[in-house]
């Protein structure tokens, strides 16, 4: 008997854009270490102080411009367009590399940086600028209703119903570039292995859930997530 090896479910965290110059969260030098994520990365926060959490939020959209996506983006992208069964990419960043290296079935799980949702008419849509005071609503006209398409803490991520039905069908779950630090998406190497899923960590170091996964593999993302990508294809 073969092991299945059809259905695919990737999860990525920050650790996968880290080689394309965007800082990840709690590395030694990331982001919540320079930020209190209370003070932008939670409604709470934005209601106190919006034009706090727009700066925060315009700067990393300002940062994106320079930015392009690496071998590991590319691998997975390449993984979706010639494996036979279906890959499903979950992304937790908030960045756009991995639709820019061609990736098509990808979930933002916690939103989109390049978006800008407007609380008033529920209208999400493409937002390359700064976020002001002012900005008006593209489709409904309010002014000052916009806010960072993205999930905050205390916020439900999105397609969430999706995810897990595709982690209940899951032959192989690989988790990229994430500490799994954060729920839900560090609870979903659980719903895998429950699934009967072959479980995997690519990861620059061992994450503290690193034991969860079948098998494990350490180093920079380029390096080892087309490594992976080339192996399985090549095995397929
Ligand atoms: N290649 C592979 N992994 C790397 C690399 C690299 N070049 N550089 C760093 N990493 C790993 C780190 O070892 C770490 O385990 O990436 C992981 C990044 O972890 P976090 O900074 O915690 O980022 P992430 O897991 O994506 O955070 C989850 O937390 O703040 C929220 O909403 C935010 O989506 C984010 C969520």
């Amino acid at each position: 008997m073969t092991t299945a090896r059809e259905n695919i479910v990737i999860l990525t965290g920050a650790g996968i854009s880290a080689e394309s110059g965007i800082a990840t969260f709690r590395d030694k030098d990331g982001v919540w270490s320079k930020f209190k994520l209370e003070d932008y990365a939670t409604p709470e926060a934005f209601e106190r102080d919006p034009v706090k959490v727009q700066t925060f939020y315009n700067e990393r959209r300002a940062g994106m411009k320079d930015k392009q996506p690496k071998a590991a983006h590319e691998a997975l992208a390449r993984l979706e367009k010639e494996h036979s069964g279906e890959v499903l990419l979950v992304t937790q960043n908030i960045d756009d590399l991995h639709d820019r290296a061609g990736s098509e079935n990808l979930v933002h799980m916690h939103g989109e940086l390049l978006k800008a949702w407007c609380t008033h008419c529920d209208n999400r849509s493409a937002w390359l600028y700064n976020i002001e005071a002012d900005s008006v609503c593209a489709s409904c006209g309010q002014k000052g209703s916009l806010r960072p398409d993205v999930v905050w803490f205390g916020e439900m991520p999105y397609q969430m119903d999706r995810i897990f039905d595709a982690l209940d069908r899951a032959d192989i779950f690989i988790s990229i570039g994430t500490s799994g630090a954060v729920y839900p998406a560090a609870g979903f190497v659980d719903a895998a292995n429950q699934a009967g899923a072959a479980t995997m960590e690519l990861n620059l170091e061992p994450s503290d859930g690193s034991y969860l996964f079948d098998e494990v593999a350490h180093g920079p993302a380029t390096e080892i997530v087309p490594n992976w990508v080339e192996g399985f294809l090549t095995e397929s």
